[in-house]
């Protein structure tokens, strides 16, 4: 049984596989928060927390002569604020009176089978069997509000979920000031915080501090999740590597500004909120009315970081995303942009297409500048109709054509956004967010759309299926290209103006929603100036992300090693572009840039008609490869099998089927060094009684000519090893040189009589 109620002792207690978590309905009526850790089948781990008497920290209304009795001191499930404890509440909120705060006592609970949903809000989904739900609905007496707790409970993915309902069953409206998704108390140990941070052109990079007695904050205040603090983050030990220690992950599934305190307190507790950021809301809850705080996934491993992201990966696969693509074979696509920005017409267009085609490219995807008056970025945002002198007779005919070719067809939109310079804008000005009396802030010549208005995200659904119906369209990549200012709604009401973020949130939500529900067959990919807007909210709709704008294979290795702590591969948009690189001006190898991008969803940034024979012959090659290794890349796990932020002079990962038949290692050099032993790798996930023959040896830059024969590539195909050889003793790559060398070497299980398994 995962969830199980202890009516004796006031225990609910949640178990999947690994892990338990539980928490103590109090004397008072408080939750606490007992334990989340590794699997304990204990009716009560209350013995773990000593109440003590501590000074400076109050003591509950029926507890008020026991000093050791104290909300500032215990663990909790969900605090209140202005009732005892002084630690970052989960909930804060004024009522009509002006009386801040709350305090929330057990009413009932509610186990369910299932998995809960969230009206509005994206939220991981399970199959029967899968997850079981427990709900807790506190109260608070003086406002009348009932606070449900929703947990989610995925027993054999090792997951729980989060969230919360403030519903207002009093009589007078409140303000909610904060709302948190969940708050998890960890109250032994010694922490550090992993949270992915980065900027446009570098997203997700991995950072690993050790938690400061204070609070530290990860947030956005952006009107997206951000390229600059991305909201999942995880508490560590500080001995956790890939493969050992305790890890807490938290992954909201949401993609607005969003706000994680991590509050080490006077005992040395650590202190997790997550949620919504207060510090661009409210919301006025009238009598009747109902709030939904977004869900979080939280995990808990002793298997290190490898163990937490495979968790994750496999959870975000299986349970968050929604599109029947996820378990589809995507198309190999080269995109317009980088290669001809604004500068096309169908004529160039086709011949792109045509040539991508004879190179086994499955899909053309038109960028930027097909729609309006677009043939910079200052104009045209909004009027999404084709532009007549670049597209004449429309989509339709250059989709018909790509289509012949036996290419799918893919576009670029951004639905959020206008251009002053545009029909749409002189039509409807008020639908752009400004501030009454104030010239608005621009960012890249573009204003955002106030998409909490029910006519705008109308508007957009009307124009969008239209497009989507007749145009011939496959694949849609919708942009965000840049972050809101100026948050105003002329359809809010004053005390309402601190909801216009949330509402916006909501609304592009329910655009997704629709569009995605009306058009199943048409693969989705989530962009917001590369990986702007990169979390687990956009994957419910969208199964894979643009993860940057830096398509240097280099920088990449960076941001999608970061991306992958919590991300799924299946999940990361990831191309090869020419060199030098359109961001850095540097020059990679061109099969390296191969093996960087085909651990995403592999495709192409480039015009083939501006490369070499040489190179247009790598793309036929590299295609090839990625087809074979479909299975292995987009199902398999992924194994970092260097240290995140100090992986040395080359970077290495590994992708190994479910079921251990086959793997594939990837190792890119970033620092070529002369007299080098070689790139040495402890593989992970095999069958260590298994045998592995070594299947192909793909190595791009050249061995070292001081080697030994039998160490060059192609001497090791066919050679025959243990996977616990390969685990255990490890394996060793030739030594490469040049600038940014690296190698794909793939295995296949086999048995004793050489045959694939
Ligand atoms: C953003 C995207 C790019 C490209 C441009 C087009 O920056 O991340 O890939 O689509 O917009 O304007």
């Amino acid at each position: 049984m995962p969830i199980i109620y202890d009516a004796a002792l006031k225990t609910l207690s949640l178990h999947t596989q690994n892990t338990t978590y539980q928490m103590l309905i109090g004397d008072t009526g408080h939750l606490f928060h007992l334990y989340f850790g590794r699997r304990v089948d204990a009716a009560s781990l209350a013995y773990r927390i000593i109440p003590s008497d501590r000074g400076f920290s109050p003591n509950p209304f029926e507890a008020r002569y026991h000093r050791e009795i104290s909300l500032d001191t215990l663990p909790q499930e969900y605090p209140g604020a202005n009732s005892g404890d002084f630690r970052v509440p989960a909930l804060d909120l004024i009522g009509e009176s002006g009386a801040v705060g709350t305090d929330l006592r057990y009413l009932r609970h509610e186990i369910r089978a299932g998995k809960y949903a969230l009206s509005g809000l994206p939220a991981a989904f399970a199959e029967a069997g899968e997850a079981e739900t427990l709900s807790v609905t506190l109260g608070d007496a003086a406002t009348g509000l009932e606070v449900e707790l929703l947990y989610g409970v995925f027993e054999a993915a090792d997951m729980l979920t989060r969230a919360a309902i403030i519903r207002n069953t009093g009589t007078s409206a409140v303000t909610l000031d904060r709302v948190a998704s969940l708050c998890l108390d960890i109250p032994f140990g010694k922490w550090e915080l992993l949270h992915l941070h980065g900027r446009h052109c570098m997203e997700r990079n991995a950072e690993r501090v050790p938690l400061m007695r204070g609070i530290q904050t990860v947030s956005s205040r952006r009107g997206a999740s951000s390229h600059h603090h991305n909201p999942f983050v995880a508490i560590v030990a500080p001995s956790a590597t890939e493969t050992r220690g305790e890890c807490f992950g938290i992954l909201p599934l949401y993609s607005g500004n969003h706000r994680t305190d991590i509050e080490v307190d006077q005992t040395d507790s650590v202190r997790v909120v997550s949620g919504i950021n207060p510090d661009t809301f409210s919301w006025y809850l009238k009598p009747g009315d109902s709030f939904f705080a977004p869900e979080a996934a939280l995990c808990f491993t002793d298997g290190g970081l490898g163990d937490l992201s495979i968790r994750l990966h496999r959870f975000i696969r299986r349970h968050i995303i929604r599109s029947p693509w996820k378990d589809r074979r995507r198309p190999v696509l080269i995109n317009s942009w980088e290669a001809m920005l604004f500068d096309f017409d169908s004529e160039r267009l086709l011949r792109f297409a045509k040539q991508a085609s004879a190179l086994g490219v499955g899909m053309m995807v038109l960028d930027d500048g097909w729609f309006g008056a677009r043939n910079s970025d200052l104009e045209g945002l909004g009027d999404w109709t084709p532009n007549a002198a670049k597209l004449p007779g429309g989509l339709r005919p250059l989709s018909d054509a790509v289509h012949a070719l036996g290419m799918k067809f893919g576009l670029w939109i951004e639905p959020e956004m206008v251009n002053e310079l545009s029909a749409l804008y002189a039509a409807h000005p008020d639908w752009a967010l400004t501030v009454p009396g104030r010239n608005p802030a621009f960012g890249r010549n573009q204003l955002v759309l106030d998409m909490g208005r029910g006519e705008v995200v109308e508007h957009l659904f009307t124009v969008f299926s239209a497009l989507l119906r007749d145009g011939g369209i496959d694949y849609i990549k919708w942009d965000m290209n840049r972050n809101m200012t100026d948050v105003y709604s002329c359809a809010l009401p004053p005390e309402r103006q601190r909801e216009a973020s949330h509402r916006y949130m909501l609304g592009v939500y329910d655009l997704l929603d629709r569009l995605t529900t009306a058009f199943p067959e048409v693969l989705f990919e989530g962009c917001a100036g590369g990986g702007g807007r990169f979390d687990a909210g956009m994957l419910y709709y969208t199964p894979q992300i643009w993860c940057s704008d830096d398509t240097d294979a280099i920088e990449r290795i960076a941001i999608q090693q970061g991306t992958s702590v919590a991300y799924p591969v299946s999940a990361m948009g990831a191309h090869v572009s020419v060199c030098p690189n359109q961001q850095t001006g540097r020059s990679v190898p061109f099969g390296v840039r191969g093996i960087v991008a085909m651990s995403g969803t592999f495709g192409y940034e480039l015009d083939p008609a501006q490369l070499t024979e040489d190179e247009r012959q790598m793309i036929r090659v590299q295609i090839d490869r990625f087809h074979r290794w479909y299975d292995v890349i987009q199902c398999g796990d992924c194994h970092r099998l260097t240290e995140l932020e100090d992986p040395g002079d080359f970077t290495a990962w590994e992708f190994v089927t479910p079921d251990k038949s086959r793997a594939l290692l990837n190792v890119v050099t970033v620092h070529t060094r002369a007299n080098h032993p070689g790139a040495h790798v402890r593989l992970r996930g095999l069958d260590p009684m298994g045998m592995y023959r070594i299947d192909e040896v793909c190595c791009e830059g050249c061995v070292n000519p001081s080697m030994d024969a039998p160490l060059d590539g192609a001497a090791l195909e066919g050679r025959v090893l243990s996977g616990a050889s390969l685990m255990y003793a490890g394996f060793t790559l030739p030594p490469l040189m040049g600038d940014y060398p690296g190698a794909q070497v793939s295995f296949v299980r086999v048995g004793p009589d050489g045959g694939i398994l």
